[in-house]
């Protein structure tokens, strides 16, 4: 969360003089969206972040509408940032690529350059208004940049620019297209590597839903292939949700010193009615990711640092479940839950969290639909619905973890195979954990601990 305020996006996600940084779209000024700052935590274990001064503010001609969202690098020990200027004349609206550097990673200074690539460095027909989150990144020694764009027949794009220094930049191909098909306009556009594939992760304005895929206003989706940095193109082969839940956005990674691929999200929906803002704040983000590529997938598992927070173990050993079980000892609203469930002869089978009178957050597994359902319909204030994601069963089982944190739930399916996040708002009474099963008897065994960030 902000101290105070609306935060959207993460933004230059990067590791710098012994610390993680993450900075935000922040609007400390009032729980609505409004002119952008980056707002800045540092962390040293992905878990526990520190609130810094506000990095950047809207205060020059080429950001006065607002500092939007971008990325970080180190080079020549020092820290640049580097971030889309909005501009707003009077409704006439222009986005440009700006700069800032740091030596302590903590105080910035916009470069007097500023801005580095404004409308005459987009290639013919792109809009100058839809030009922004510049995702940055260094391969054998040239420094690169993926960045949002909209093409003359309103399509989403990703462009490439290649610069030797961060300061002067030049047009190096249109990696993909949304072709009018894959939503509208295509916003913070990330690029990475794992092993020899490509993963190309784009947010997409109103991306059609497809089965149980894209079931939310916009959707952050990846794509695996093949990246070609001389020639500016990706050729994609797959395509998928990174998260099938409700709340979830803007993702960006960074490459830990490691090694690990690590991803942050943006825990929220534009657009979703929120119910905090009555308490002056709105928007968090999720739990630090890990990403690594399995059998052509992309899994996504909590950051293993979370696991030194966990205290206070609850074990259920395996029990045999038909109906309910409600273990007295198993409850809170920050916890972490580990679930084994075995169907058995059940048609579904599952868990429930955040329950109290009137109120529950259910995850059950779908026998008949192959699905991990998440059923927000009865979890408090706040918008309710389903999400599905397909899951297969290994060895005739299925393994949930699940992270709670008040008004947040986070779904992780098979160790990362599948993902779901969501925001609830239950009430503070509302924190019993219970076991179901349906239409037979499952087996099932849960280990709970709680989550104390101190
Ligand atoms: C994505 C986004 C970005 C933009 C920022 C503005 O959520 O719309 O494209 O830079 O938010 O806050």
């Amino acid at each position: 969360m902000g101290e105070t305020g609306w935060i959207n996006d993460p933004n230059g996600f990067c590791y710098f003089n012994g610390r993680y940084h993450l900075f935000y779209q922040y609007h400390p000024y009032s729980a609505q969206w409004g002119p952008m700052h980056w707002g800045h935590l540092t962390s040293t274990d992905l878990v526990r972040w520190e609130h810094r001064p506000v990095a950047l503010a809207p205060d020059e001609p080429y950001d006065r509408g607002g500092v939007f969202s971008g990325s970080a690098i180190e080079k020549d020990g020092r820290l640049y940032l580097i971030y889309t200027g909005h501009i707003d004349d009077g409704g006439v609206i222009r986005q440009v690529q700006n700069i800032a550097v740091s030596e302590d990673g903590i105080r910035f200074a916009k470069c007097p350059g500023n801005p580095v690539i404004d409308a005459s460095g987009l290639p013919k027909g792109a809009s100058p208004a839809d030009f922004r989150d510049p995702k940055v990144f260094e391969h054998d020694g040239v420094y690169y940049m993926v960045v949002a764009s909209r093409a003359a027949d309103g399509s989403g794009q990703v462009l490439l620019y290649r610069s030797p220094d961060l300061l002067h930049w030049t047009y190096a191909g249109t990696v993909a297209r949304s072709e009018n098909r894959l939503g509208e306009m295509w916003e913070c556009p990330d690029l990475f590597r794992l092993g020899d594939t490509d993963i190309l992760v784009v947010s997409a304005i109103h991306l059609p839903a497809d089965g149980h895929r894209h079931n939310n206003l916009h959707s952050s989706i990846y794509m695996t292939g093949e990246m070609d940095l001389q020639q500016g193109r990706f050729v994609m082969k797959e395509l998928d949700d990174l998260d099938g839940g409700f709340d979830f956005y803007a993702p960006q990674t960074m490459r830990a010193t490691d090694g690990r691929r690590l991803l942050v999200a943006w825990m929220n929906m534009w657009e979703s009615p929120m119910p905090t803002q009555q308490h002056g704040w709105a928007g968090q983000m999720t739990v630090v990711r890990e990403v690594t590529l399995q059998d052509g997938r992309l899994h996504t598992c909590p950051v293993r640092e979370l696991a030194r927070y966990r205290r206070r173990e609850v074990v259920v050993p395996e029990t045999v479940v038909e109906g309910e079980h409600l273990p007295e000892s198993v409850r809170g609203q920050q916890i972490d839950l580990e679930v084994t469930i075995d169907p058995g002869s059940a048609s579904e089978a599952g868990i429930r969290v955040l329950e109290g009178p009137g109120e529950e957050t259910v995850i059950g597994y779908n026998v008949a639909e192959g699905v991990v359902y998440f059923d927000r319909n009865r979890s408090g204030e706040g918008p309710g619905g389903m999400r599905k994601v397909p899951v297969t069963l290994r060895d005739g089982r299925l393994a949930l973890r699940v992270l709670v944190d008040r008004i947040s739930v986070e779904v992780f399916v098979n160790g990362g195979e599948r993902a779901l996040t969501g925001l609830v708002y239950p009430r503070q009474e509302s924190d019993r954990v219970a076991l179901f099963a349906r239409g037979g008897a499952a087996h099932m065994s849960l280990r709970k601990w709680d989550i104390a960030v101190p």
